[in-house]
């Protein structure tokens, strides 16, 4: 069980009401996977992300940007964007041949890939700071810091060499988009994309019973689902009582940019009666949902044994008045 994340929450649900406290995100970072599988075939896998959510793509053949959101400009110029496109056209270029050039000297055979992380973070005191991080083949290599490239100690001799050969060549490209265009672009695009990134969705919750885990036993699911931002407390309660065995699933997003989860418990069969999944979320405004384990049956079952006697009824009338008419 993810005992952290849920105690966070907590902290952060005082009284269940907390709409400060979610502001959305913070910080844009761009996702680089550059794998070389030969010594004449590359490609880059760009992405550009604010924390989860995609807002960019990068077309390698054309060497342009794609713009996932309406407002994934920011409050740049198209001609700013040309100017940044080229950049980074010039960024890419150079990695590769850097990269090709020196690959028996930095001691790397093909196939072999880089993954960087790289962008800025709004802080709360409304500093931004930079970050930029390489990895060679999943272990860290690099990062860069105060405008220049740090080898990470696990890196090696590589680190140290690719480290050298940056800081001789594409630094200074890199440290103008990290140190001047990321800040720049991020404060734009949070307020750009306020209406969208600030929304509150609020969650629509279900139970179910999912595979029996043991003889006598019941696995209680409740269902979360449509939500929006990505924080929410979801527990099993016997009256004010948290359950200790509630099982938290992974946050699904979903294509709408909402967010999905599961959240179980596995119970001795006779004593599911009177538990229920409570659900807070910021959208919520303090009125949590509650839902009851066996109630939603029963109500649903109600509802079936009163109305498809009544509708099939209604149905063979209307067919009887087409036919007679
Ligand atoms: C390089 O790798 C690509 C992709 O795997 C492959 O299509 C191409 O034939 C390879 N070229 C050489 C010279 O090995
Ligand atoms: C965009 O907004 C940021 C922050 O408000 C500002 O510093 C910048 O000058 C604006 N315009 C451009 C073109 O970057």
């Amino acid at each position: 069980m993810q005992l952290l994340p849920l105690l966070l929450l907590v902290a952060f649900f005082p009284g269940g009401d907390n709409e400060e406290a979610f502001q959305g995100p913070t910080s844009y970072h761009v996702i680089q996977i550059s794998t070389f599988a030969n010594s004449t075939w590359t490609q880059n896998q760009v992405s550009g992300w604010l924390e989860d959510l995609q807002i960019h793509g990068w077309d390698s053949d054309s060497g342009t940007a794609i713009f996932l959101k309406s407002w994934s400009k920011g409050n740049f110029s198209n001609e700013e964007i040309t100017e940044i496109e080229e950049l980074i056209r010039v960024y890419f270029f150079g990695f590769i041949r850097e990269v090709r050039a020196h690959v028996s000297e930095l001691q790397m055979e093909y196939p072999f890939e880089f993954q960087i992380i790289a962008g800025c973070e709004l802080h709360p005191g409304g500093d931004i700071v930079s970050f930029f991080r390489g990895a060679f083949r999943g272990l860290d290599l690099l990062s860069i810091k105060y405008y220049s490239c740090v080898p990470s100690p696990e890196g090696g001799i590589t680190a140290q060499q690719v480290c050298t050969l940056l800081n001789q060549g594409i630094i200074d490209i890199i440290t103008k988009l990290l140190y001047e265009t990321c800040p720049r672009y991020l404060l734009g695009v949070l307020d750009a994309g306020k209406a969208d990134l600030q929304r509150q969705v609020k969650p629509k919750a279900w139970l179910s019973s999912g595979p029996t885990p043991g003889p006598g036993h019941l696995l209680l699911v409740c269902h979360v689902i449509g939500f929006y931002p990505k924080p929410v407390w979801v527990m099993w309660m016997r009256g004010e009582k948290e359950q200790a065995g509630t099982q938290r699933g992974d946050l699904l997003p979903n294509a709408d940019g909402t967010w999905y989860l599961r959240v179980t418990l596995d119970v001795a069969a006779g004593e599911a009666a009177g538990l229920s999944c409570r659900v807070k979320h910021s959208s919520l405004g303090g009125q949590d949902i509650v839902l009851y384990w066996g109630h939603r049956t029963s109500i649903g079952l109600m509802f079936l044994a009163v109305m498809v006697p009544s509708l099939i009824l209604l149905l063979c009338y209307a067919l009887w008045f087409v036919r007679h008419w």
